[in-house]
């Protein structure tokens, strides 16, 4: 095990309350407010990313594929539910998704991974960051996940539903597999179509690139930032973990996007001997 997972020297993630620490965590503010995202290389120390990525490589085997086209707002999505639409409306527009899944239950509890996402140094830094309490999300299924990439693999056009997203890239492909964005381009208040179809068409101007290496942590406003992964390129696999907090706790995702994303293995599960908290 390597004595520190976080790359401290870099990152004072230690240190919030001194002034250096107070400095970054403005930096990472006014970032996240003027692009929607934050991008820290060399997030976690060499040893420690080495060893991440040898643990995951060494569960790829158990991701599941999950759907293969779907909309930027995904099938639980009930937006535009019943409208006639015309066939180029982004709610119409289906993209190709070739990733797999490794499942939260599925990750041993003693990996590198999983002991970073219980830290109590990442919630208190997600904390500081969005000057509100954090919490690490409790579903069985979805609270940590491992995005597993082949060759061709990639992510249509989306919106997260959660606010914001926080993910480690664990292992980067020879090419391709590249993070697109176009930031804030729908709010609360206006879905603004007409610019995500410009978006889906390959025709706006709004669209930012990043290239993300591996021990990357990116913080992102997935819920408001249409955003895609680009198609891998070479035989080595794009691996990268989804580390689910939130400003609410005891979070919990849907059953039916869990059995969606994870496979029939869940619904097993849940009628035989559920993860879930049952009603009393
Ligand atoms: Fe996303």
């Amino acid at each position: 095990m390597p004595a520190q997972i976080v790359n401290t020297e870099r990152y004072p993630l230690d240190r919030l309350d001194s002034k250096v620490g107070e400095t970054w965590l403005n930096q990472l503010r006014a970032s996240l407010h003027r692009d929607g995202s934050c991008t820290l290389p060399d997030f976690v120390t060499t040893q420690a990313l080495q060893l991440m990525a040898a643990q995951a490589r060494s569960i790829t085997h158990l991701a599941y594929p999950g759907p293969t086209e779907v909309t930027p707002y995904f099938f639980n999505y009930r937006l535009g539910e019943g409208e006639s639409l015309p066939d180029s409306h982004p709610l119409r527009r289906k993209g190709k998704r070739r990733l797999a899944q490794v499942a939260t239950d599925l990750i041993p509890t003693d990996s590198l991974l999983s002991q970073l996402h219980r830290s109590g140094l990442m919630i208190d830094f997600l904390s500081s960051v969005l000057q509100q309490p954090v919490y690490r999300n409790c579903d069985p299924y979805q609270s940590l996940n491992i995005s597993v990439m082949d060759e061709g693999g990639c992510q249509q056009w989306h919106f997260d539903s959660g606010n914001m997203v926080t993910t480690l890239l664990l292992q980067e492909p020879e090419g391709g597999g590249v993070f697109e964005y176009a930031p804030a381009i729908r709010s609360e208040t206006d879905e603004n179509f007409t610019a995500v179809q410009a978006v889906l068409d390959g025709r706006s101007d709004r669209v930012m690139q990043n290239r993300l290496r591996a021990g990357t942590l990116s913080l992102f406003r997935g819920h408001y930032s249409l955003h895609r992964v680009t198609p891998v390129v070479g035989k080595r696999q794009r691996l990268q973990a989804i580390l689910g907090f939130s400003t609410s706790p005891g979070m919990y995702g849907k059953l039916e996007s869990s059995i969606l994303h994870y496979g029939p293995r869940v619904a097993a599960i849940e009628a035989s001997d559920p993860l879930y908290p049952q009603a009393s």
